[in-house]
């Protein structure tokens, strides 16, 4: 059992490299962006609410938030049995809690979590290109600014609650995805818990 969160700002490569990860260690992905944009497409509430917020490159409030990320753990028990990457969640200090919570009434726990650690300029860039090859809806240089600075407000203090933790474990997100991955497997592999 492994249950990871990849952590990292928008852009830093959280989707890429889950890929990579479900691979290796036949994890199941849980993506919250993911999510929320299936729901969006299908035009459900929820995704009329999240649609609000994403638009604007805010996060959808936390009780919310938690609400989801509980149903989507308990849909396919089968599918976490081996474990789960979290990938977008938790995104405030109070998800954060309630992930370990989660995790502990299901009779398991956190084992680690790979920051992606990429610098601003080649976050946009990254985006940028995205959205002109893909035309995901919030990846256009207004929203991409709000989300970073979301980022920056609510979700990076979080790397300190994880670095007193000692679960934190920091990856230079930048340059060739191979090597990136490699260095994930490496702290994953050596990790002590
Ligand atoms: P979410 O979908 O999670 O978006 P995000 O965090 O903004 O991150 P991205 O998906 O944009 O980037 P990524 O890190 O996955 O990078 P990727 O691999 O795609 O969330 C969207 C919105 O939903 C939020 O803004 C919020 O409103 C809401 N939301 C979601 N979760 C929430 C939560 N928990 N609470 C509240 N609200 C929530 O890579 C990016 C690009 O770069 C790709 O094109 C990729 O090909 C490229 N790339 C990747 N690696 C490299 C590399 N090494 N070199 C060059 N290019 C690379
Ligand atoms: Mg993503």
């Amino acid at each position: 059992m492994l249950n990871i969160v990849i952590f990292g700002a928008p852009g830093s490569g959280k989707g890429t490299q889950s890929e990579r990860l479900i691979k290796e260690y036949g994890l199941h992905h849980i993506s919250t962006g993911e999510v929320l944009r299936d729901h969006i497409a299908r035009g459900t509430e929820l995704g009329q609410i999240a649609d609000g917020y994403i638009s604007k490159g805010q996060l959808i409030p936390d009780e919310l938030m938690i609400r989801v990320l509980a149903s989507v753990l308990d849909e396919n028990p089968e599918k976490t049995a081996a474990g789960v990457i979290f990938d977008g969640f938790p995104r405030t200090i109070p998800q954060a809690e309630a992930l370990s919570k989660m995790l502990e009434e299901r009779g398991t726990e956190l084992h680690a979590v790979v920051g992606l650690e990429v610098p601003e300029e080649e976050l946009v860039k990254r985006m940028l290109k995205r959205g002109q090859e893909s035309g995901r809806a919030d990846d256009n240089l207004d929203t991409i600014v709000r989300r970073l600075k979301v980022y920056h407000e609510q979700t990076s203090p979080l790397r300190d609650f994880y670095k007193k933790e000692g679960s934190y474990h920091p990856v230079d997100g930048t340059g060739d995805m191979d090597r990136i991955f490699a260095d994930i497997k490496t702290h994953l592999d050596n990790r002590k818990d």
